[in-house]
C-alpha cells in the first residue's frame, strides 16, 4: 500500500528521501510528502499525484534553512484508505512537537479521534494516520519521555502500521514500529535508515534488518534501538540483501511492465531451476517436505497469484493425484473453513505481505495445519511466518500488474506438481524425465512468444476501440483467460471478463455481438476440439475472435477471426507460454490507450490492508 522511508544521516536528505519514494511508488501513488529536520523544526512539503508533483512543490519551495540542507528526514508515497487523496490528506501529518508517516489502517481510530477532540485537539485531515500523532504529542506534553509516549500509543492502536516518527528536539532521532505492515532497518556508515522494503533504501545500503511483528525502533546516525512488543530488547539480525534490490532501472524499456515481461525467460528458467534438476532430469524436492504425507492442498491467494494457484490446481490433481483447493484469501480468511487433516496450506503471493493472504496463512498456523508460502520476496512477512519457504526468482517487480511473478508461480507450482507425483509414485523415473524437460523448454517457447510483439500491436490497436472483452479457455487455459481479463482491465480500463470456455452458453453468450471481441486461448490440447466448437458458436453470432493458437491449429469454420500464432508446446507448459501473449495483448492496448500502464488508477502493487 503506502510507502515509507526515513533518514537520519550526514548529507542533504531530501534528494534521497526523493530517491527511495521513487523506488517504492509502485506500493501507492496519489500523493507523496516529504519532512525534515531544518534549523531544529520539522517542516514539510506536500503534494497530491506523483513524486514528480512533490519535485515540483519542493523546486518551487525547498526544505532548506539556514544550517543548510537537513540531513534527518521522512518521506511517504501514499494509496488512499481514509481520506480522499489530496494534499491536506498527504502525509506527513504532524501535531505539535511530533510529524509522522504511517503505512496500513489504524482501525480504532475514530474513537481515539474522538477522545483527542474531547481534550481539545483540532484536526487538520481525515486520515486514521492524524490521531497517532497527536496521540504521540498529547504523551509528549504530560512529560513523557519519547520513546515511552511511543510506546504507550502503540499500546492504544488497533489495527495495521508501519510507521517512521520525527519528534522536534530529539536532534537525529527517528522512532519506527510495525504491526501487520512491513518495515526494515538500513545500516549505513554513520547513517541509518527506515523503509518499508529493502528496495526503499537499495540506494544508500543492502545491510539490513528485518523488524517483527510489535517491533519499535530508535535511530539515530550511529545505530539502532529495536524493542518487542513487551517493551524489551530485542535482538535481530542484520541481513545482507541481494544487489538485485538495487536494480530497479527500466533499461531500454517503456516502462516496467514491457522490461518484467521481457524478463521472463530468465525468471521462469531461474524459479524452475531451484526445483528441478535439468542436467539429472530429476525433481528437487523441497527439503523437509514429502507430497506422499499430504493428503490435501490448500492453495490460498488474491487476485493474479490467485489465478496461478489454479493452474497449480490442475497440476497438482492430474499429474500426482493430490486432491487441491484454491480459495480468494479474502473469503477463506472469515470463512470457517473445514480443513481436513494432513492439509498442507500453501499461500502463493509475490509481496508476501498482502494483508488477506498472511491472515489466511496464520489462521491455518494457529488451526495446526502445516504451511508453506510461494513468494517472490523471500524477507516478506509469509516467508517468515510459514513452515516452508517456496521462493520463486523472478526479481524485483515493480509493475503494478504483474507479470513475471505470475509466471513464476505458475513455473514453480508446476514443478513442485511434478516432484509430489513422483513422491506418490504417479510418476515413474522416464516421465519425471520428460517433465523436466518439457517444464525446461518453457524459457526458450517463452521467449518465442516474446518475438509476437508486433502481431500483438496491431490486434491490439483495434482491441483499444472495445468497450467490453471476453476471454475463453478451457483446461488450465481457463484460469489464464481469468488472468487475460484482469491484466487488460487493471491497465487499460477495458472491462473484460474471463469464461471457462464450456460455460460460455450457460448465460454470457448472450453478450456476444459484432462489437465485443472474444479472445480465446486454443493450444493443441485434449480439449482444443472443444474450445474449436465454443468458437464456431461465437463466430455464428457474429462475434470477432482472437484466436491464440499454434499455426497447425485449423481455423473453426465460419469464424470472424484474427489469428496470433502462439508456439507449438506441450500442453504442461501451455500457461506459461500462452501468458505472454496475454501480457503483450494488455500492454500494447494500454499503450494504445495512452494510460499510465505502470502504476494504473485505484491501484497498489503491495496490498497490506484488507
Ligand atoms: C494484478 C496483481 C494483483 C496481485 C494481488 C496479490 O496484476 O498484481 O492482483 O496479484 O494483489 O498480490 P501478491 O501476489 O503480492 O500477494
Amino acid at each position: 500500500m503506502c510507502g515509507i522511508i526515513g533518514i537520519t544521516g550526514q548529507g542533504p536528505a531530501v534528494p534521497r528521501l526523493i530517491d527511495s519514494l521513487k523506488r517504492l511508488e509502485y506500493r501507492g501513488y496519489d500523493s507523496a510528502g516529504v519532512a525534515a529536520v531544518v534549523d531544529g523544526r520539522s517542516d514539510r512539503r506536500r503534494a497530491k499525484g506523483k513524486i514528480t508533483e512533490l519535485e515540483a512543490v519542493l523546486a518551487a519551495d525547498p526544505l532548506t534553512g539556514a544550517s543548510g540542507d537537513p540531513t534527518v528526514g521522512i518521506g511517504h508515497t501514499r494509496w488512499a484508505t481514509h481520506g480522499a487523496p489530496n494534499t491536506g490528506n498527504a502525509h506527513p501529518h504532524q501535531a505539535g512537537r511530533v510529524t509522522l508517516v504511517h503505512n496500513g489502517i489504524i482501525e480504532n481510530f475514530a474513537e481515539l479521534k474522538a477522545e483527542l477532540q474531547a481534550a481539545g485537539h483540532v484536526f487538520e485531515s481525515q486520515t486514521d494516520t492524524e490521531v497517532v500523532a497527536h496521540l504521540i504529542d498529547q504523551g509528549l506534553t504530560a512529560g513523557r519521555d519519547p520513546l515511552d509516549a511511543f510506546k504507550a500509543v502503540l499500546d492504544r492502536l488497533r489495527g495495521a502500521y508501519a510507521l517512521a516518527v520525527l519528534i522536534e528536539g530529539e536532534d537525529g532521532v527517528i522512532l519506527g514500529a510495525r504491526h501487520g505492515s512491513p518495515l526494515v532497518v538500513g545500516w549505513g556508515e554513520g547513517e541509518m535508515y527506515l523503509g518499508s522494503d529493502a528496495l526503499a533504501v537499495g540506494p544508500f545500503t543492502q545491510k539490513i534488518t528485518y523488524l517483527e511483528d510489535g517491533d519499535y525502533v530508535r535511530l539515530d546516525r550511529t545505530g539502532a534501538t529495536v524493542f518487542d512488543m513487551t517493551g524489551a530488547r530485542a535482538n535481530r539480525s542484520v541481513v545482507q540483501v541481494s544487489a538485485s534490490t538495487a536494480l530497479v532501472e527500466k533499461g531500454e524499456h517503456r516502462h516496467f511492465m514491457e522490461k518484467e515481461i521481457h524478463e521472463q525467460p530468465d525468471s521462469v528458467q531461474h524459479t524452475l531451476s531451484a526445483y528441478l534438476d535439468l542436467v539429472n532430469a530429476k525433481v528437487r524436492p523441497p527439503e523437509g517436505l514429502d507430497f506422499a504425507a499430504i493428503s490435501r492442498l490448500q492453495i490460498v491467494a488474491c487476485g493474479t497469484a490467485f489465478y496461478a494457484g489454479m493452474i497449480g490446481r490442475y497440476a497438482f490433481e492430474r499429474l500426482a493425484g493430490l486432491p487441491c483447493d484454491v480459495e480468494i484469501a479474502s473469503e477463506f480468511r472469515y470463512r470457517h473453513p473445514a480443513l481436513m487433516d494432513g492439509t498442507l496450506a500453501v499461500a502463493v503471493s509475490q509481496s508476501g505481505e498482502t494483508a488477506d493472504t498472511l491472515a489466511s496463512l496464520k489462521w491455518c498456523k494457529a488451526h495446526g495445519f502445516r504451511t508453506a508460502a510461494l513468494v517472490n520476496v523471500h524477507s516478506s512477512s509469509m516467508a517468515r511466518e510459514a513452515d516452508h519457504l517456496w521462493p520463486t526468482h523472478a526479481g524485483p517487480e515493480i509493475g503494478v500488474a504483474s507479470t513475471k511473478a505470475f509466471t513464476a508461480q505458475v513455473a514453480a507450482l508446476l514443478a513442485l506438481a511434478v516432484t509430489a507425483g513422483v513422491q506418490r509414485g504417479r510418476i515413474d523415473a522416464a516421465e519425471e524425465a520428460r517433465l523436466v524437460r518439457v517444464l525446461f523448454e518453457a524459457p526458450r517457447l517463452i521467449a518465442e512468444a516474446l518475438t509476437l510483439g508486433q502481431a500483438i500491436q496491431a490486434v491490439a490497436q483495434e482491441l483499444s476501440k472495445a468497450r467490453d472483452v471476453l476471454f475463453l479457455g478451457r483446461g488450465a487455459m481457463y484460469p489464464l483467460a481469468l488472468e487475460g481479463a484482469l491484466k487488460l482491465k487493471e491497465i487499460s480500463y477495458i472491462h473484460a471478463e474471463g469464461y471457462a470456455a464450456g460455460e460460455l452458453k450457460h448465460g454470457p453468450i448472450a453478450l456476444i455481438d459484432e462489437a465485443t471481441p472474444v479472445v480465446a486461448l486454443a493450444p493443441l490440447d485434449e480439449v482444443f476440439e472443444k474450445t474449436a466448437s465454443n468458437l464456431q458458436e461465437i463466430a455464428a453470432r457474429g462475434g470477432p475472435v482472437i484466436m491464440i493458437a499454434p499455426e497447425a491449429a485449423e481455423t473453426p469454420h465460419g469464424a470472424i477471426m484474427t489469428r496470433v500464432a502462439a508456439p507449438d508446446c506441450d500442453p504442461l507448459i501451455a500457461p506459461l507460454v500462452y501468458a505472454v501473449p496475454m501480457q503483450l495483448l494488455a500492454y500494447y492496448t494500454a499503450v494504445q490507450k495512452g494510460t499510465d500502464v505502470d502504476q494504473p488508477r485505484n491501484l497498489a502493487k503491495s496490498v497490506t490492508v484488507e
